[in-house]
């Protein structure tokens, strides 16, 4: 039993209803609200990072490029990777950050009194732990997608940043794509009108990184987690732009989402073609359904479609979409159909001239003036440098970060009621108020 299912049926069931009628509005907030809060301003940011592997060593050649910020600590189970980030580092800044190998050594940087922030990219099993103590050290904690699997995980992170008060953001770099900018954008200038449906997604080929390169190796973590489990394990980079175009938690939150999944049937089937009928990855039973479709439903009637599919051969798209009263605007490719009075409206979306000009209009400010530099450092076409120049950004000015901890926690959610509804035929599974209430009143996000 979930840990909150059991805090549900045990106990205060009359408040809850006086509450807000949600399931755990009764839960005391230790601290009160964790959105808004500020840490004072860091005239240089110490980062520790957690995890250098692939996306990790990303990070860092990233971050190496921003000013106002030093690696000072590194980590990773893997000796050699902790030394090719450390050399990283100490090629563009001259200074060697700290380095530590193996299973402890993320708690050394979590409690080193020389950092500031730590950046944790570690595999999914690896991201609540470093998080939780670096909040309680006074560490800003910054973790990869999705914050956690699991919702009682998602309420420990919700509680140790109210209680500890400092911040806590998953590093969703989706947000921060140029044409996710420009859809939130178009939304709040109210071009799109008021939005009443959202869709967003990740499809993204993945077979070839999920297996080993031979069928001599462990399977990988990536792997691992596909056994015993099924639903959307991976739901934020499609579905983090649009709620924030959607205002959730700040007005709107979800109230409860329904899912299916397709058999699981094409990772295998690859691996056999790849490794042979009796290899051992051939005969590695995933019961991770190939596409995964979930309907969220928010509490003031609007819907959003979430997608994932990384188990067939197809083209990358992140399927992002916003429909309002006066307008459409979707993503890969970006276009968008937008009424100039009412009922003028094409039938097919705005020719390449008027997008031009519609882009040119609404391109979100922070891509007008970092956007040739992003382009540069790119990293998924420069959105994870952006990114990281906001929170470095915010941190040295004492500004709060773009994304809180509630946004962690509802957008992880998805994942676990994604499996439950899926496990159940698509019954509907609700979400936990994260905020307890307070997204009645929260105000819109502004990139401030
Ligand atoms: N935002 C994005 O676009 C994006 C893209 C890829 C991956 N990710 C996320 O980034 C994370 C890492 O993915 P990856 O592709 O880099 O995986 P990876 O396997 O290449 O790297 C993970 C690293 O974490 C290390 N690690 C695991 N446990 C650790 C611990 N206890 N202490 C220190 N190090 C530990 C591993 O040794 C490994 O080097 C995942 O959460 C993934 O979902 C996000």
């Amino acid at each position: 039993m979930y840990r909150r299912d059991f805090l549900k049926s045990a106990a205060l069931v009359g408040v809850v209803a006086a509450a807000d009628g949600c399931a755990n509005a009764f839960r005391l907030s230790p601290g009160g609200m964790a959105s808004g809060f500020r840490m004072k301003p860091m005239e240089r940011v110490r980062v520790g990072m957690i995890g250098v592997g692939s996306r990790g060593s990303a990070a860092v050649r990233r971050i190496v490029e921003i000013d106002g910020v030093d690696i000072v600590a590194v980590c990773d189970l893997v000796q050699e990777r902790v030394e090719r980030a450390r050399k990283l580092v100490k090629d563009a800044k001259g200074k060697e950050p700290v380095g530590y190998v193996g299973v402890d050594g993320w708690k050394a940087v979590c409690d080193s009194p020389g950092v500031d922030v730590i950046y944790n990219c570690t595999s999914w099993d690896w991201h609540l732990r470093p998080c939780v103590r670096a909040m309680r050290n006074g560490k800003v904690a910054l973790v990869e997608v999705p914050g956690s699997l699991r919702i009682d995980e998602c309420w420990e992170y919700v509680e140790t940043c109210e209680e500890t008060r400092v911040p806590c953001m998953m590093l969703e770099n989706c947000v921060y794509g140029e044409d996710e900018m420009l859809m939130l954008n178009l939304v709040q200038k109210g071009v799109i009108g008021d939005v009443v449906h959202g869709e967003g997604g990740y499809v993204h080929y993945g077979a070839e990184y999920m297996y080993p390169k031979t069928d001599a190796e462990p399977p990988t973590w990536r792997l691992e987690e596909k056994k015993g489990h099924t639903g959307n394990a991976y739901p934020t980079h499609g579905l983090g732009p649009v709620a924030l175009a959607m205002d959730i938690n700040r007005g709107d939150r979800f109230d409860y989402v329904v899912s299916v999944g397709s058999r699981a049937y094409s990772l295998q089937d690859f691996a056999r073609r790849k490794f042979g009928a009796d290899s051992k990855f051939g005969n590695y039973r995933l019961d991770y359904n190939d596409i995964n479709t979930s309907i969220v439903k928010t509490v003031r009637g609007n819907t959003i479609m979430v997608q994932l599919n990384c188990a067939n051969p197809r083209p990358y798209t992140r399927m992002g979409l916003v429909v309002g009263t006066k307008g459409t605007f979707g993503t890969y490719p970006a276009r968008a159909a937008i009424e100039s009075s009412p009922g003028a409206v094409g039938k097919t979306w705005m020719d390449e001239k008027e997008f031009a000009a519609l882009r040119e209009k609404y391109m979100h400010p922070l891509w007008k003036t970092l956007g040739e530099q992003a382009r540069k450092v790119g990293g998924h076409g420069g959105m994870d440098f952006i990114m990281d120049m906001r929170w470095v950004h915010c941190l040295r000015n004492g500004l709060p970060l773009d994304m809180d901890v509630y946004d962690l926690a509802s957008w992880s959610a998805i994942c676990e009621l994604s499996e439950r509804s899926t496990l159940r035929r698509g019954e509907p599974m609700e979400f936990p108020d994260f905020t307890r209430g307070a997204w009645k009143t929260a105000r819109p996000v502004s990139f401030a």
